[in-house]
């Protein structure tokens, strides 16, 4: 029988995760950490740190919204309760921050969806004083996201930034760019609380959809979901990205929403939970429809600020292992390997596998 080719698999192209790749060390001329810019902007508005806390129920909610802002970072407030409950968080945090002259207050933000009262949770944002909206869908590539962006971006122009997302491809990008927006959320079902691959067939590295989308003009790039550590930021940021958000580095930190657990003085934890899990859900609109996520408990980690002055200085120490000063020289400069298995073997603590 004839063998023909199937443009389908024609199509099949390899994708790279975080883990697959490493930075090669390139000369470098930087003496101290201090000489090691981080700085990212989403518009006018300029981050030192660029740290985006996700709009989860376990992530962001007014304390986390106010220690990113005080770390120089953005925190995203989530909208898994009323309009009315949402703006009033966002006003406290935004007053608490005015209180404190803290120049971050004028660069919050808060997040909406695309159907049902989103428009009046974004008016009620807006005179609360939110600068970013967040468009919050699972599926970003989406006419209800070209339909909110346009009606925002045609009622209130350049008196707020959007972010949209979540995307995966260089095509997404470039449309959800070309409807206003500021900022593109890239990562599909790469997050660690995520079962969308699993439930769907769907999905892309992160790492590869950044450095897919990078190839293309378009506005920030947030590199979302799959981050694990501050290499993995070296690498999003490398890859092209921005900023990165996340949510697993950050949950179990005092920050985030909910009690700390414990089963004894030296066992404590906090929830974590992916907002399509069918916990969140039922939380939040009473009923589990298409679960996409799971929920779980991670070690109670103590002060956010010491967490991420630790993956601060790992960051800029990424940067100058390739000689760059900015993030924009890294992006530059990066030049990316792929490790075999054994490599990702030798890339990590292999003396804890090996000593028993
Ligand atoms: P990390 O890896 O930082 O990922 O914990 C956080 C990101 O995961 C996304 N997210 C979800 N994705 N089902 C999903 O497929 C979910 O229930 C879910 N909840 C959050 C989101 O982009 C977040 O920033």
């Amino acid at each position: 029988m004839e063998q023909r080719e199937n443009p389908k698999m024609l199509k099949i192209k390899q994708a790279h995760c975080f883990d697959d790749v490493l930075l090669e060390p390139q000369k470098s001329s930087i003496n101290t950490r201090e000489e090691v810019s981080l700085a990212s902007s989403i518009g006018d508005c300029e981050f030192a740190l660029p740290i985006i806390s996700s709009p989860m129920d376990t992530v962001t909610e007014s304390e986390m919204m106010y220690a990113m802002a005080k770390l120089n970072g953005l925190g995203i407030l989530h909208r898994y309760n009323l309009p009315v409950s949402q703006a009033s968080t966002f006003a406290s945090v935004k007053m608490r921050l005015e209180e404190e002259s803290h120049p971050y207050s004028e660069r919050l933000s808060a997040a909406i969806g695309t159907t049902d009262d989103y428009l009046k949770r974004a008016k009620l944002l807006i005179s609360a004083g939110v600068r970013i909206l967040c468009i919050d869908v699972a599926h970003g590539h989406h006419t209800l996201v070209e339909s909110a962006l346009k009606t925002l971006k045609d009622s209130y122009g350049e008196d707020v930034l959007i972010m949209a997302g979540n995307v995966a491809t260089p095509e997404a990008y470039m449309e959800l760019s070309s409807w206003g927006a500021d900022a593109v959320r890239i990562g599909i079902g790469g997050g660690s609380i995520c079962s969308t691959r699993i439930q769907t067939g769907h999905g892309v590295p992160t790492f590869q959809s950044i450095l897919d989308c990078s190839l293309v003009d378009g506005a920030t790039i947030i590199a979302d979901g799959g981050i694990k550590n501050s290499g993995d930021i070296v690498k999003a940021l490398g890859a092209g990205a921005d900023f990165v958000m996340l949510g697993s580095m950050l949950a179990g930190t005092d920050a985030t929403p909910g009690e700390v657990l414990n089963t004894s003085e030296s066992n404590k934890y906090k929830v974590y939970r992916g907002m399509a899990s069918p916990e969140a859900q039922i939380a939040w609109r009473g009923n589990a429809r298409s679960l996409e996520g799971v929920s779980t408990t991670v070690q109670y980690k103590g002060p956010i600020e010491e967490l991420l002055d630790k993956v601060a200085r790992n960051v800029k120490s990424g940067l100058s292992y390739s000689g760059a000063r900015s993030i924009r020289e890294l992006q530059v400069r990066a030049r990316f390997i792929k490790q075999s298995n054994a490599g990702q073997v030798e890339s990590s603590t292999h003396i804890l596998r090996n000593e028993k």
